[in-house]
C-alpha cells in the first residue's frame, strides 16, 4: 500500500486526478470504478478541468459506480445518479451508455443486484477503484462486519452512517435506511485502487488503517491485502 500525506484538500484532489487521468492515457477503454461522497468531489471537479483543457477524454471510459440508496428515484436529488450527473457526468464526454449505476428504484433490489453483478462481471474488471472511506471503516457501504467475500448486496445503513449523510437530506430520517452496493470481494478485484480521505472526522479511521491490522470489523483494512492500492489522506 502507497500512502501519501497531503497538506491540502486541493493537493489531494490534484493527486488523485492525476492518478486517474494516467489509467485512462494508458487504457483509453479503462473502466472506472467511482464513489460518491465529499470527498471525491475534488477530484471529479479537477477532473472536469483536465478535460476541457484537452488532458484526458472519457469518450471510451466505462464507470460503475459503488453504490446506490434503495427507494429513492435516480431523478432524486439526493440519489448518487443524480450526484454523478452534477459533478461529473455532464461535464465530460463519458457517452451514456458507459455509465452504469445500481438501480435503487428496482421493484425488486436482490434482483438488481444479480444484474449488476452480471454487468460487473462481464464488462470488469475495474482498471481503476476511486474509493472514500467512511468514519467506521466503511468501504462503498460495505459496514463494519461485512465478510470480506461479499459481492454486490443489500445492506442496511449503519446509524452512524445515515446520520453522517444526514447533512445532504432535510433530516436523518430522509436518509434511506438500505442501500445496494457492490462487495467487499467485487473492490478487491480491481486492478488498481485509490482511497481518498480527508479532514479531522476521519484520522482516527486512517490511523486504523494504517496501523495494518486486517479484520472485519474494520472493512478498509482488506486493502492492506490487496497488491496496488494508493492511499492519499490529509
Ligand atoms: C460513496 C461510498 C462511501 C463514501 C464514504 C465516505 O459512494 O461508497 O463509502 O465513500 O461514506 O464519504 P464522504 O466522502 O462523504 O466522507
Amino acid at each position: 500500500m502507497k500512502t501519501y500525506k497531503v497538506q491540502s484538500y486541493e493537493d489531494l484532489s490534484k493527486m488523485a486526478a492525476g492518478v486517474v487521468v494516467e489509467e485512462i492515457k494508458e487504457n483509453p477503454q479503462a473502466v472506472l470504478g467511482l464513489a460518491t461522497g465529499s470527498t471525491p468531489i475534488g477530484l471529479y471537479e479537477q477532473l472536469i478541468r483536465d478535460y476541457q483543457q484537452g488532458k484526458v477524454s472519457f469518450k471510451n471510459v466505462k464507470t460503475f459506480n459503488l453504490d446506490e440508496y434503495v427507494g429513492i428515484h435516480r431523478s432524486h436529488p439526493q440519489s448518487y445518479y443524480q450526484f454523478m450527473r452534477k459533478h461529473l457526468f455532464q461535464s465530460v464526454d463519458l457517452s451514456k451508455n458507459h455509465i452504469h449505476i445500481p438501480n435503487g428504484q428496482a421493484e425488486d433490489p436482490k434482483k438488481e443486484c444479480e444484474r449488476y453483478e452480471q454487468l460487473l462481471q462481464s464488462q470488469g474488471p475495474v482498471d481503476l477503484q476511486v474509493l472514500g472511506l467512511g468514519v467506521n471503516g466503511h468501504i462503498g457501504f460495505n459496514e463494519p462486519g461485512t465478510s470480506f467475500h461479499s459481492r454486490t448486496h443489500v445492506v442496511q445503513l449503519a446509524d452512524s452512517t445515515r446520520e453522517a449523510n444526514a447533512r445532504f437530506f432535510n433530516s436523518k430520517e430522509e436518509v434511506p435506511k438500505q442501500a445496494i452496493t457492490v462487495g467487499i470481494e467485487n473492490i478487491m478485484e480491481s486492478r488498481q485502487i485509490v482511497l481518498l480521505a480527508y479532514g479531522e472526522n476521519k484520522q482516527e479511521a486512517i490511523n486504523r488503517l494504517l496501523e495494518g491490522e486486517v479484520s472485519e470489523s474494520f472493512p478498509a483494512s482488506i486493502l492492506t491485502q490487496h497488491p496496488n492500492v494508493t492511499v492519499i489522506y490529509g
